[in-house]
């Protein structure tokens, strides 16, 4: 693969898969995860996924060229460091799903977390503006206000709005190479009250990297390559459910056709612009008390 990466005049040069991959692949890497599924269940899982193949493979007479293809691919999807990108886009969602019906919460939905979720972004009070750089300040501002409550609307102070996206380029800081490490993500701490209101900018539709193994997957079939614009959200407060959450918004390009199949009709946000042309929007968060999990 040649990639074309050779920095421009100023400081950014484009990401590339294999960078936002790579960096991707070693944020989840850090953190070994491990599940308590049982030996039983495991080979439960492991019989039906198997099947799952070998029925794919009859139904569409899969010849030993395009297996080959497909064991070529997944070496350099690997090579890649895309897992985490293919994986999140392609797969989580339906994890999501299940996850979020498992325990019949009824409080805010939630939506997949993605690749780019880093913990422990600076803290910020409730209001504030979101770390950013004076390039990103030419972008239409988004200001973002609302109240952390519980299901009968009692508000939560001191909870937790752990909030990143991408830049109007579509890029997200520590994964895209010349963004300052903290830029466009912070923890909002609310009020007394639950309350928020949080100055950032809006930011600009994601596209997957398309120069990498998952591009070609996408290419090969005709896919695009989208998501829609969109914020990411996790919402904490002891003795409540966490919410991992994403907001799209209403009339956005891809919104009907996310390629990574996250949107739902209740996060879809509809700013309206204020007297200086600041798009202005008011969205809460309704948390369920915690259960087993
Ligand atoms: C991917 C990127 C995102 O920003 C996101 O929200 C979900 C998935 C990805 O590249 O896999
Ligand atoms: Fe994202």
């Amino acid at each position: 693969m040649t990639q074309s990466t050779a920095p421009n005049a100023t400081d950014a040069v484009d990401p590339t898969a294999h960078d936002s991959g790579n960096k991707a692949t070693d944020k989840f890497k850090s953190d070994r995860v491990t599940a308590d599924t049982s030996k039983e269940r495991a080979a439960a899982i492991y019989k039906d996924l198997l099947a799952a193949i070998a029925k794919v493979a009859h139904d569409h007479q899969v010849t030993y060229d395009e297996y080959r293809v497909l064991k070529q691919w997944m070496i350099d999807v690997g090579e890649y460091g895309e897992w985490p990108l293919w994986l999140d886009v392609f797969v989580e969602h339906e994890i999501e799903e299940i996850h979020y019906n498992r325990l019949d919460y009824s409080g805010t939905k939630g939506s997949i977390e993605g690749p780019y979720y880093v913990e422990n972004s600076p803290e910020l009070p409730a209001v504030c503006e979101m770390p950013m750089r004076d390039k990103d300040r030419e972008a239409t501002s988004l200001i973002f206000k609302g109240q952390v409550t519980d299901l009968d609307g009692k508000g939560l102070g001191g909870a937790r709005v752990e909030l990143w996206h991408a830049d109007e380029e579509g890029f997200y800081s520590q994964f895209a190479p010349g963004i300052p490490e903290w830029n466009l993500r912070g923890t909002i701490v609310t009020d007394e009250e639950g309350r928020y209101e949080i100055t950032t900018l809006q930011p600009a539709p994601y596209q997957i990297p398309a120069d990498g193994p998952t591009g070609w997957f996408i290419e090969s079939h005709g896919g695009h390559p989208w998501r829609p614009a969109h914020l990411h959200l996790r919402v904490t407060h002891p003795g409540h459910r966490p919410i991992t959450t994403q907001l799209y918004f209403q009339g956005g390009d891809w919104v009907d056709t996310d390629v990574a199949t996250a949107v739902k009709p209740e996060l879809i946000l509809d700013p309206k612009p204020d007297a200086e042309g600041n798009n202005v929007v008011e969205y809460g968060f309704a948390l369920d008390v915690s259960k087993e999990d």
